[in-house]
């Protein structure tokens, strides 16, 4: 039996007051947002409600030490008007991994579905329905027991929240190699989606923006010479015409987005290459032009196309990027997937009527 949950709509829909064209990434929160609460060992009842602001404590342990995990995922008009959230399966997964590094519940896969099916259904108006944009969906649960001894949590609470989105980035990044912060050490949190590791990542990124960068490029924690992320992204690299990343591992994230285009490239037989990838390989890749596409991978910017790479001081240009770039071709076919326009031969769609 699906897992029941209980919507109460607004009277006073923001939806008249907002512009859906390519809004900037999260300044506009849908009407609803789903809610649901565990004490005692167990999710209590689960419930869309209007938006509205919460009140917690000041003890709140959430705040105090950090026991806070999200994730981010798409919801997509289809051409024939029912509504795709994108992977939804693969989020959940990433979720609960999440939340077993932060010694946090797991959420049952059926609450899972069954609230953003209902929050996506209950703001349907809200989903852009062209030019590429989406409602980004953002879970969170955070520890909302208050009491601030150091302590794992015993009550947490779920809420998804979303807004319309269009371009994350608007030009291409110009990026730069950080050889002395780490976004993420061995052992660490790195690959969990947890507040911690966004917070950790502003002071260097700050650094770099006062040097006229954008977003950094982050070295692994022991030797700061290997390809780790970029920004809040995965990075891809076009190196000898094959698509190489780093491998996963416990410092970097399991990205849907990295996967789905690695899975897309695959099956046009695209030569891809998920290993370690070296600052000096990077450097000679330039020196030789080897290399002609780099990119950040991720759910709120798909693909963020790179310019510039500082390496110690140097900047090394990629070659100016047409419409015919591997990165872009990618990105327009899992377009097509998500809104209908291509077959999903791969099952990464979950399709919602808009009455759901
Ligand atoms: C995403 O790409 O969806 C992210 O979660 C990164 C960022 C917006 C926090």
């Amino acid at each position: 039996m699906p897992l029941d949950v209980i919507v109460t709509r607004t009277k006073h829909s923001n939806l008249e007051k907002v512009n859906l064209a390519n809004p900037q990434f999260g300044s506009l929160i849908s009407d609803h947002m789903f809610t649901c609460s565990f004490n005692n060992g167990q999710w209590g009842e689960a419930e869309v409600v209007p938006f509205e602001n919460i009140s917690m404590s000041p003890a709140t342990l959430a705040l105090h030490y950090g026991q806070t995990v999200f994730e981010g995922l798409k919801a997509f008009k289809m051409a024939e008007g029912s509504i795709n959230i994108f992977r939804i399966e693969k989020h959940h997964e990433r979720f609960n991994a999440s939340l077993d590094r932060l010694c946090m519940p797991h959420v049952p896969k059926d609450l899972f579905v069954n609230a953003l099916k209902k929050l996506v259904a209950t703001d349907a108006d809200w989903i852009p329905g062209d030019g590429g944009g989406s409602l980004y969906l953002r879970p969170i649960i955070f520890a909302s027991e208050a009491r601030f001894g150091v302590k794992i949590s015993n009550q947490y609470r779920f809420i998804i929240f979303g807004g319309p989105v269009g371009n994350y980035f608007q030009e291409p990044l110009k990026v730069k190699v950080e050889r002395k912060y780490n976004r993420a050490a061995k052992g660490g949190t790195g690959y969990a989606k947890c507040a911690g590791n966004y917070a950790g990542a502003f002071y260097p990124t700050r650094l770099a923006q006062d040097e006229g960068y954008d977003q950094v490029l982050w070295t692994d924690s022991k030797l700061n010479e290997y390809v780790e992320e970029l920004g809040m992204m995965n990075a891809m690299f076009v190196i000898d015409g094959k698509l190489v990343t780093p491998p996963l591992s416990d410092s970097i994230l399991d990205g849907i987005t990295r996967d789905s285009l690695l899975k897309i490239a695959r099956g046009e037989n695209i030569e891809t290459e998920e290993r370690d990838i070296s600052i000096t390989e990077l450097q000679a890749a330039f020196k030789e032009q080897r290399i002609t596409e780099a990119f950040g991978a991720g759910t709120a910017a798909v693909v963020a196309p790179i310019a510039v790479i500082a390496i110690d001081g140097v900047d090394y240009h990629l070659p100016e990027y047409g419409s015919n770039n591997l990165m872009f071709r990618l990105k327009q076919r899992l377009g097509d997937i998500r809104t209908g326009a291509e077959a999903d031969t791969y099952g990464w769609n979950y399709i919602v009527s808009a009455q759901a």
